[in-house]
């Protein structure tokens, strides 16, 4: 994967939730059929995106309990999706064009209706038992440990009929499956096989920092700098005994080791520091897991403040910490949370894109990022989410950042010809596909000429990062290197015009009328310093 001349190095990736995508049946939830006739907009044709690959959140058989984060048949589609020849249609059709497409993988839990969970469940005695975390209650009843789920309240739920609980990490309808007991691993590892037989190119894994606990089911202590009106009550926790294992490592190196017959196929993983404290945990990523077809998300721009200097200061010391063939992908946005427009505002969004599609690796764009498509409103009693209204989440959950893809300004923003399973956001009849696609100005072509910059030009491709320092405090500033070319990046966080004179062309700026020397309000400049 690090290596330069695969193809996911300096690659851009699209997410795609399919629900959201493009309906084709009229049931009002996106499909796989839906993706497939968009594929011309994300690339391969004149005027597409442009964008190298897709990746994929979950279609899999599920009652959607958390939309597909519960899966009941990690090798059925789902109906809703359509069927496995929708699947393989999409994948030759995406091929054609030069797409590769990634998929969401599960590993950690599945569904309560997984057959594995409801063979479990009938006796202590099952041959699937051990396939998940069973433990007595202590003896006066309450759960083994005081371990939380992350979506509130206990991570053990208590099963009448075998008076013993059971560990989910998520919600009650999660099991933890027992990535201790090796026939687990194995199942998990036929079914990558399996996907990678059909064609997928690699795979986005869920949640991996629970798949190795500390077995001896201790208490994890109190997290002293809890604040419960920030923090969820997961927070009030310091996980060190119910996550980050010590086989974590060891457990998706043999994930990864699958792909070793194979060729050209990756795999991303989604771990989060524990209470958000970074301390070199994405980089033990790259030192300990074959960083050659793995890597991990590195989420922290997209929980730290937008200012200039943190942005800077950890970015900075990110890439340092790397490798030249270790390959970072930086996030901004997903399914999980508020969209950069809601969380910036439109011009810092606009900063932010410039941010994203210049920094070394793989970045990953959330779909309808492109066009600037801002948080649906969504009543909170009409959330669909599972976790909507609970703690610290917002009242709608994260249906907000989910609604549907806005292609057009006519009815449902042209996504499906009936009232769609999430309201379309407010704004449609401006930022949309169409409407966007004729204007100069617009986010979506300020998205393409930037994914075209990227690929036309070998130093923000792939060359080197180096740091750049200017006065200004306001203004974060790198560099992109190879061979003689240098390409300077500045961006301006904050929303008042700044003096850094670079003796450079202006390739790219987020504003219209841009003038060397002088950053607009939340301007962004991609330069290219003069040859000596
Ligand atoms: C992370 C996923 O991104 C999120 O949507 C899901 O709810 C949890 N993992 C549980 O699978």
């Amino acid at each position: 994967m690090a290596n330069k001349n695969s193809w996911f190095s300096g690659s851009v990736i699209y997410q795609i939730y399919p629900r959201s995508f493009y309906d084709t049946n009229n049931d009002g939830v996106g499909d796989l059929r839906g993706i497939t006739q968009k594929l011309d907009y994300l690339a391969g044709s004149d005027g597409s995106l442009g964008v190298d690959a897709i990746w994929l959140s979950p279609f899999y058989e599920s009652p959607m309990v958390d939309f597909g984060y519960d899966v009941a048949d990690h090798c059925a589609i789902d109906p809703v999706f359509g069927t496995m020849a929708d699947f393989s249609e999409l994948i030759e059709k995406a091929h054609e064009r030069g797409i590769r497409v990634i998929l969401d993988f599960i590993p950690n839990h599945v569904s309560d209706q997984h057959e594995w969970f409801r063979e479990a469940r009938t006796s202590k005695s099952s041959p699937k038992r051990d396939w998940f975390v069973w433990r007595d209650p202590k003896n006066d009843g309450t759960p083994p440990s005081n371990w939380l789920s992350v979506f509130g309240g206990s991570a053990w739920e208590f099963d009448a009929t075998s008076k013993q609980y059971y560990l989910h990490t998520f919600l009650k309808q999660q099991p933890d499956l027992n990535w201790d007991n090796p026939k687990v691993r194995g199942a998990m590892q036929d079914i990558m096989k399996f996907w990678l037989d059909k064609g997928a190119d690699g795979f986005r894994v869920d949640s991996v920092c629970w798949l190795s606990k500390n077995a001896e089911l201790q208490d994890d202590p109190t997290n002293h700098d809890f604040d419960p009106r920030t923090n969820s009550s997961y927070d009030s926790l310091d996980h060190i005994y119910s996550r980050d294992g010590t086989k974590l490592y060891p457990y998706l190196s043999e994930l990864a080791s699958v792909l070793d017959k194979y060729e050209d196929r990756v795999i991303v993983v989604e771990a989060n520091p524990n209470l958000n404290k970074d301390k070199g945990y994405y980089l033990s990523f790259y030192n300990n897991v074959r960083p050659h077809v793995m890597a991990p998300f590195n989420f922290a721009v997209l929980n730290m403040p937008w200012d200039a200097k943190s942005v800077k200061h950890y970015i900075d010391a990110f890439q340092k910490g790397l490798s030249s063939d270790n390959n970072p992908i930086y996030v901004l946005s997903n399914h999980d949370k508020p969209r950069i427009v809601t969380r910036l505002g439109g011009n810092a969004a606009r900063t932010a894109a410039v941010l994203l599609l210049t920094l070394p690796g793989s970045p990953f764009v959330y779909y309808g990022d492109e066009i600037g498509m801002e948080n649906g409103v969504v009543i909170g009693s009409s959330a669909l989410d599972p976790i909507s209204g609970r703690e610290t989440y917002t009242e709608a959950g994260r249906d907000p950042e989910r609604t549907p893809m806005q292609w057009s300004d006519s009815a449902n923003a042209g996504f499906s010809s009936v009232a769609p399973w999430l309201p379309i956001g407010k704004k449609y009849l401006q930022d949309n596909v169409l409407s966007e696609e004729d204007d100069e100005s617009s986010m979506l072509s300020l998205y393409k000429r930037l994914i075209s910059l990227r690929r036309g030009c070998e130093a923000i491709h792939h060359g080197r990062y180096v740091p750049f320092d200017v006065p200004e405090k306001d203004i974060f500033g790198f560099k992109r290197i190879v061979n003689d070319e240098t390409i300077v990046v500045l961006l301006n966080f904050v929303a008042e015009s700044r003096n850094v004179r670079i003796d450079g062309d202006i390739l790219l700026s987020t504003c219209s009328n841009t003038s060397a020397g002088v950053l607009a309000p939340n301007e962004a400049q991609i330069i290219k310093l003069r040859e000596m």
